[in-house]
């Protein structure tokens, strides 16, 4: 088995995750990462070791010519710049979502991908969730029919706990939270629905938040995990700046021609990502969205409160419903062997699509706006695998990206 040497961009939050991919025993072993904080620094070589090579500077790390690959967890601003290096060094990378936080910027890593051949996976670690896989499941066995429509509400408890308070809070470090949840959202719809967003609406607003107390100027931010803060409007310590929605709202028209809404507060007491797919045979839903959760499966007029089918799902180990040592899993055997993946950079990037325009629309009046389309030799490179010859497609020729496989 190849030996990997990996390297981590921005390793203190959700860096953590790249724990998962430090396994010698395998071959696997975290080697080196990259922070602006000392203490996370620290904390990496006390779990690997004190001979990883650890660095405040980035760059610094794409240096190291023994990494290869790198997990990129810093914030969603710095994902272009850190992943357009990253693949310019060489190294296969792991890209958190979001994306990045433009359309301009998703296209720029993508080409970079196509143009060094450095290969990219995203970390859409929803494709992992057994409620997400269970659900596509049964909409693939084709019992509800053709699915013609999908609603999503995403209730956000934490919202005031996480970001409220950090980087999160700016339009210029997310361009909004729309994006920033939804990316994954967006995902999953557009991989269930088997088609991409074509054009989108969206409303939404900033109510709650802004009447919350807010910490000095100046004085560092950072998130505060904490059940008993509620009800909103007791919050205190949140960011001096706050020009993002907290409540968003977009309706989607797929190139296939069905339709997807999703909904998103960040005030609600509870929280779950609650979807249902409605098709010409049937609907289905999820009642809790990690660790023990069910589906339910109607097929028959009846009372809501009846389902036909109900599938009970145990929980899974590991961080985010057993998702993330699945998604780190697959990501070694994609970078060691040219594994697939069920996620796709293709994908990801329209999701950051709709989440940029649905914010814009939102933003304007409401203004139903168009998705800009992918040309199609970035299409077929990342729907081939990233390993055809990279030379063969036209330059520049625009066209409908297809259904996603
Ligand atoms: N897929 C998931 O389930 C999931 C969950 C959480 C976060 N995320 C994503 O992970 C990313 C990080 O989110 P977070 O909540 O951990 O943020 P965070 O702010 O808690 O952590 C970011 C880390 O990056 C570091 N950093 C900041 N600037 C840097 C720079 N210039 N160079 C190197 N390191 C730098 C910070 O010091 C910090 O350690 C975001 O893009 C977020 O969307 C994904």
């Amino acid at each position: 088995m190849k030996k990997l040497n990996i390297g981590v961009i921005g390793v203190g939050g959700r860096g953590a995750l790249a724990r998962s991919a430090h396994l010698p025993s395998e071959g696997c072993r975290l080697a080196a990462g990259a922070d602006v904080d000392k203490k996370s620094l620290e904390a990496l070589r006390e779990f690997a070791g004190k001979d990883v090579f650890t660095t405040n500077d980035y760059r610094r790390l794409l240096e190291v010519k023994d990494i290869d690959a790198v997990f990129i967890a810093s914030p969603d601003f710095l994902h272009e710049e850190h992943c357009v290096a990253s693949l310019e060094a060489g190294k296969a990378v792991y890209l958190e979502k979001p994306m990045a936080i433009t359309i301009e910027g998703c296209d720029r890593i993508l080409e970079t991908a196509y143009n060094t051949g450095s290969k990219l996976f995203l970390g859409h670690n929803m494709r992992h969730f057994a409620s997400i896989l269970k659900m596509k499941e049964i909409i693939d066995s084709g019992i509800i029919g053709d699915v013609q429509a999908c609603w999503c509400r995403h209730f956000i408890g934490y919202g005031g706990d996480a970001y409220f308070r950090d980087w999160h809070s700016e339009r210029k470090n997310t361009t909004g939270l729309l994006l920033q949840k939804g990316a994954h959202d967006i995902d999953v719809i557009h991989w269930l629905m088997g088609a991409y967003t074509r054009s989108v609406v969206g409303m939404g607003m900033l109510s709650v938040y802004d009447k919350c107390e807010r910490r000095p100027e100046g004085t560092p931010g950072s998130a505060k995990w904490d059940n008993t803060q509620y009800p909103p409007l007791t919050q205190k310590g949140f960011s001096p700046v706050i020009d993002i929605e907290d409540h968003n709202m977009i309706m989607m028209q797929l190139d296939n021609g069905s339709q997807a809404s999703y909904v998103q507060c960040h005030y609600t007491p509870d929280s779950e990502r609650n979807y249902t797919f409605i098709g010409t045979n049937g609907r289905i839903e999820n009642v809790g969205d990690s660790g023990k959760c069910e589906i339910h499966v109607w097929t028959q007029r009846g009372e809501r409160n009846s389902p036909d089918i109900v599938h009970h799902l145990k929980p899974i180990e590991g961080t985010h419903g057993g998702s993330d040592p699945a998604i780190v899993r697959t990501f070694l055997d994609f970078v060691r062997n040219g594994t697939s993946t069920n996620t796709s950079p293709v994908a990801a990037r329209y999701s950051v699509a709709v989440g940029v325009m649905g914010h814009a629309s939102m933003r304007t009046g409401c203004r139903l706006k168009t998705i800009p389309k992918l040309p199609d030799k970035l299409v077929e490179y990342f729907n081939n695998g990233q390993s055809q010859p990279r030379d063969t497609a036209p330059h520049g020729k625009m066209k409908v990206a297809p259904a996603i496989g």
